[in-house]
């Protein structure tokens, strides 16, 4: 059958459309069934999935997603030392280490986007380790299972920081860093191959942290003048080696 009598004949283009529809579906379908499993909980939902009952999984949000971590059972199950992460979401304490009280809670507000940038690869590491159960409604899910404002605002803030860091990456790959090392005996100490350590500032490191930061780099004679050079203190203007 040539594509003219294809596109001419009403019943090829009835069994086209036909064949069409059940491409769509059987697509939709082994679509819909790669999707993993949602199921939607609350807060005291999560809680009994704390690792104290044995019959039940082990289950951990994180920013809203559920995962089940039972084959961490030895981590997450009653008395493991991430048992604290087990039946809730406690997104924060993944960058505070703050395990007690109101540190295990799932808000990040005042983090930095590095910080947030931070729990987001938690999240990654969980989506890649563990099998994902569902979602938790609540602060990054509502009760549809769509991603809230919050949530959006937090990948946001964590792709500025993924940002600011590669930016940083990049920039401060310009300037050699200074090698250094520490040892118990003799402190710290910095030195360049080529060139002479000075500490320099981090510009982005403020953006991303909010902290003032400096970084030693080696430079050579020539770049010795620009400003924002600090020599480190008791060293020689032309050694390459400093105690730090
Ligand atoms: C932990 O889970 C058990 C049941 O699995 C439940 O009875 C208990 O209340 C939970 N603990 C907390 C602090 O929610
Ligand atoms: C942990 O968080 C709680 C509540 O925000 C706070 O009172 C406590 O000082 C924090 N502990 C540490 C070690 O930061």
């Amino acid at each position: 059958m040539s594509l003219k009598t294809l596109a001419t004949s009403p019943l090829s283009v009835i069994t086209f459309v036909v064949l069409l529809l059940a491409l769509y579906l059987r697509f939709s379908i082994k679509f819909d069934s790669a999707q993993p499993a949602q199921r939607l909980f609350n807060a005291e939902e999560l809680a009994l999935f704390n690792g104290t009952d044995e019959g039940l999984p082990i289950l951990l949000g994180i920013l809203g997603s559920v995962y089940d971590v039972t084959k961490g059972k030895s981590h997450y199950g009653s008395g493991g030392g991430y048992n604290h992460f087990a039946g809730r979401d406690a997104s924060r304490a993944f960058v505070s280490g703050n395990f007690t009280g109101d540190g295990l809670t799932d808000s990040l507000r005042g983090l930095s986007s590095a910080e947030v940038k931070s729990v987001i690869d938690w999240r990654d590491f969980y989506s890649r380790t563990y099998k994902y159960v569902g979602k938790l409604v609540g602060r990054y899910y509502d009760s549809q299972g769509n991603p809230t404002k919050y949530l959006k605002g937090v990948e946001a803030k964590a792709a500025r920081g993924a940002q600011l860091l590669e930016k940083q990456k990049t920039e401060e790959a310009k300037q050699p860093a200074c090698n250094s090392r520490w040892s118990q005996g003799e402190g710290g100490e910095v030195w360049c191959e080529v060139g002479y350590p000075r500490l320099v500032q981090r510009p982005l490191e403020i953006a991303m942290t909010g902290k003032m930061s400096r970084r030693c780099a080696c430079f050579e004679e020539s770049q010795l003048g620009q400003t924002g050079l600090e020599l480190y203190e008791g060293c020689d203007y032309h050694a390459n080696r400093c105690k730090a």
